[in-house]
Parts: structure tokens; C-alpha cells; sequence
């Protein structure tokens, strides 16, 4: 039902998209300098953000790539996936966790969610494991790291793989540890709504140096990974392929963008944190929604803060809600559309609504409302006035 809900506009607003990436000069300058440096592709520049990635992290291995899909493949190739392997996957995220179990001609198992922080469940979790599971895709809710003491637990138990699919977790923690030194593997996302971008563009990273080198050559070809330096100076116009690899890697231009915004990643996710903060007052009077659920000793890197309607409270459905929200000028998203519900995944494993109950439930009312550091405090304000007046126009 996408019928229009009539409400009365709020004071003249510019419009507030979901998403505004924060692009400011040293970005500018720092890709005009690579384009002029007459080295476009891998190179240097993708080294230092390699280097600048882990150190920030504080782990040993920043592998950079073209997405965090990308990077989620070379993981599940690095530990040895294979076809006929099941891998665990959360139902609610977003295609490319799973599609990557795919592309190895492995099984993806989804699993529900828990309800409150839509993170893997790891009850579930640990009931669908099977002889034939090989890993675990913990996928970080929105920025909230799952429950990685579990997980890894049970992970340790079974004999499984930890790939963490940290797409939305930059910079998050876990109990003091920083998402990204946690699992086996973490990848993570720079998509242009990510909480820094490269346009498009991911890393993966890992303590172990084996994963890491056969990451590297997997990305470019399956060449030696010193491939990127064959028309260097330095370099030899010789080289080995060891592998049927892929074109995975990150370009310099990418990097030169990546280099600056990695700077100022602390102060983006404060900013992040303080609009939360905002929201989470700002409805706190609200009984017909739920705002998002934060656990205990955990850094929340709020790439998403995802509102539920309570349904019995309202006489709107959520895509009414939506269509109201954009007539007040603010554009929203839903995070995620669970994947037993997409036509692939129900078709092909068949998967039924009731399969995963919680998601499902969760879908019909969740809405991600705008949180980046280029929204002002008008803008912040101009969201909290018009989800309360569109909630009081239409509440039971
Ligand atoms: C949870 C999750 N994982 C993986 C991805 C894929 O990231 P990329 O677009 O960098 O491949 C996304 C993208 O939005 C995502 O939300």
C-alpha cells in the first residue's frame, strides 16, 4: 500500500536525503594530486591507505579492494570454501553477504535476527550448524557489533570460520576490542553511504599473513602480489599467474580519497554518535516507535539508526509513514528487505515468511532515518518535528 498520507507541512525545509557523503577539500586535492600524478590505478597510494587502514585498526593485514563484497569473496576464498560447504549468514543484510557463499558454489544458511538489535542470533545461530558448515558471516547490524564472544565461541567449538562482514562497523568496538581484529577475517565497506567512502571501494583484514597474501593475489588475477608494480619503475614486465584470480583491486584515485577521509573517521563517528544521541531524546516520548537497542560495552558506529512503528499504536502502515515523511521533505530507507524474502532466496532454497519470524516482522516496520555528519542541527531538529507530528497525526 503506497496510498499518499495526507499531513500538514511542517515549516519550509530544504530537502534532507537519506545520505550525503562528506567530500571536503583535502579529498579534492587529494585525487586532483593523483591525477596529475600519471598513476591512476593500484599503487602507492592504495599501499598507504593499506598501511594507514591497519594501523588505525591496530591489526596486521589491510587488504584493499574494489568493494566490500569484493572483499568478502576473497575472504570465503582465502579460508578455503568450497563447493558443498555451508556457510551461516543473518537473513537480514543485505544481498552481498550471502551472494559471495554463492559465487563458491557453497550454501548460504540463513538464520534469524534478535529482535531487539536485529543482529545474528546466537541461539539460531548455533542450531543450524551442520557437518557441512565451514563459517560464520556475522554481519554488524547498522554498527553494532554482534555478540563476537558467542560467536566466536561456538565458532571455536564447531571448528568454523569467523568472516565478519563489518560493511556498516567503521569504527566500532566489542568489549574493548576494536571491530576488524576480532574474527578471522573482517571486511568492510567504502560505498558511497558508508561511514567513510571511497565511491566505491572495501578492505579486508586479518591477523594471519597466509590469508592475507592469497588475498592480495587473488585480487589481482592471481598474479604474484607484487603485480600492481609491473609498470613501475621498479618494477618487471614479468609475471606468474598462480591462480584464476579476479580484478578486485582499488584504484589510487580511490585511495587518495580513502587516505583523507580515513583521517577524520573518529570525528565522523562522533558525529554519528551525537545525532543518535539527538534522536534517541528526541523520541523518547513517542510510544509508537522503538528506537534502536545498544548493548552493554559496545562502540556503536551508527551507520544506520533504524526507528520501529509499533503497528498496534498507528493507523499507518510503514510505507505510509515513508511517503509521509518524504512529503516533509526527509528521505528515509529500510534496512534491509530480509533475504528469505527476495524471490532468489525464497525460490531457490524455499523459504517461507514464518522461516524467519523475527525478520520478517521486523521488516514490516523498520525505517532508517538520515544520520551523517553533514546533517546540521536544523536538520536534526527538522526529523525529530516531523517523525513526532506524523506519529500524532496518525496515532490510534
Ligand atoms: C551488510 C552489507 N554487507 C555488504 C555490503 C556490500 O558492500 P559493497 O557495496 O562495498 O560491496 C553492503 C552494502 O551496502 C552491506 O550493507
Amino acid at each position: 500500500m503506497r496510498n499518499q498520507v495526507a499531513s500538514k507541512p511542517l515549516a519550509r525545509h530544504e530537502f534532507i536525503p537519506f545520505h550525503v557523503p562528506q567530500i571536503d577539500e583535502d579529498e579534492i586535492r587529494s585525487v586532483v594530486e593523483t591525477l596529475k600524478s600519471g598513476w591512476l590505478t593500484t599503487g602507492m597510494k592504495v599501499k598507504r591507505f593499506e598501511e594507514d587502514f591497519a594501523s588505525y585498526l591496530g591489526c596486521r593485514h589491510a587488504v584493499a579492494v574494489n568493494s566490500c563484497t569484493a572483499a568478502l569473496h576473497l575472504a570465503l576464498d582465502a579460508v578455503g570454501i568450497q563447493e558443498g560447504d555451508e556457510v551461516i549468514v543473518p537473513t537480514m543484510t543485505f544481498t552481498a553477504s550471502a551472494e559471495v557463499v554463492l559465487y563458491l558454489k557453497a550454501k548460504p544458511v540463513l538464520v534469524d535476527c534478535l529482535p531487539d538489535t536485529f543482529n545474528i542470533d546466537p541461539d539460531r545461530l548455533q542450531r543450524a550448524i551442520t557437518p557441512r558448515t565451514k563459517a560464520i558471516i556475522p554481519v554488524h547490524f547498522g554498527g553494532q557489533p554482534c555478540d563476537m564472544g558467542r560467536i566466536l565461541e561456538i565458532a571455536r567449538r564447531h571448528n568454523l570460520y569467523v568472516i565478519e562482514d563489518a560493511a556498516h562497523a567503521l569504527p566500532a568496538k566489542y568489549h574493548g576490542k576494536t571491530v576488524g581484529t576480532i574474527g578471522d577475517i573482517t571486511c568492510f565497506s567504502f560505498y558511497a553511504t558508508k561511514t567513510i567512502t571511497t565511491g566505491e571501494g572495501g578492505m579486508a583484514t586479518t591477523q594471519n599473513p597466509e590469508w592475507a597474501a592469497r588475498m592480495r593475489m587473488m585480487s589481482l588475477h592471481g598474479i604474484s602480489h607484487d603485480a600492481w608494480k609491473r609498470y613501475a619503475k621498479e618494477g618487471s614486465w614479468y609475471y606468474e599467474v598462480l591462480r584464476p584470480g579476479f580484478k578486485y583491486n582499488l584504484t589510487d584515485i580511490g585511495a587518495a580519497i580513502g587516505i583523507e577521509q580515513l583521517k577524520k573517521c573518529d570525528t565522523f563517528g562522533a558525529s554519528r554518535n551525537r545525532i543518535a544521541t539527538a534522536y534517541d531524546k528526541g523520541f523518547s516520548a513517542l510510544p509508537e516507535i522503538q528506537t534502536p537497542v545498544c548493548g552493554p560495552d559496545l562502540e556503536h558506529a551508527w551507520h544506520l539508526y533504524v526507528i520501529q512503528l509499533c503497528p498496534d499504536r498507528l493507523k499507518i502502515t510503514r510505507d505510509q509513514f515513508i511517503e509521509a515523511l518524504k512529503e516533509q521533505g526527509i528521505g528515509t530507507s529500510v534496512h534491509f528487505i530480509p533475504l528469505h524474502l527476495h524471490p532468489y532466496y525464497r525460490d531457490k532454497f524455499g523459504y517461507a515468511p514464518d522461516d524467519f519470524p523475527r525478520a520478517t516482522e521486523a521488516y514490516h516496520r523498520i525505517i532508517s532515518l538520515p544520520i551523517y555528519p553533514k546533517m546540521t542541527d536544523p536538520n536534526i531538529d527538522h526529523v525529530i518535528d516531523a517523525v513526532t507530528q506524523v506519529l500524532q497525526e496518525h496515532r490510534r
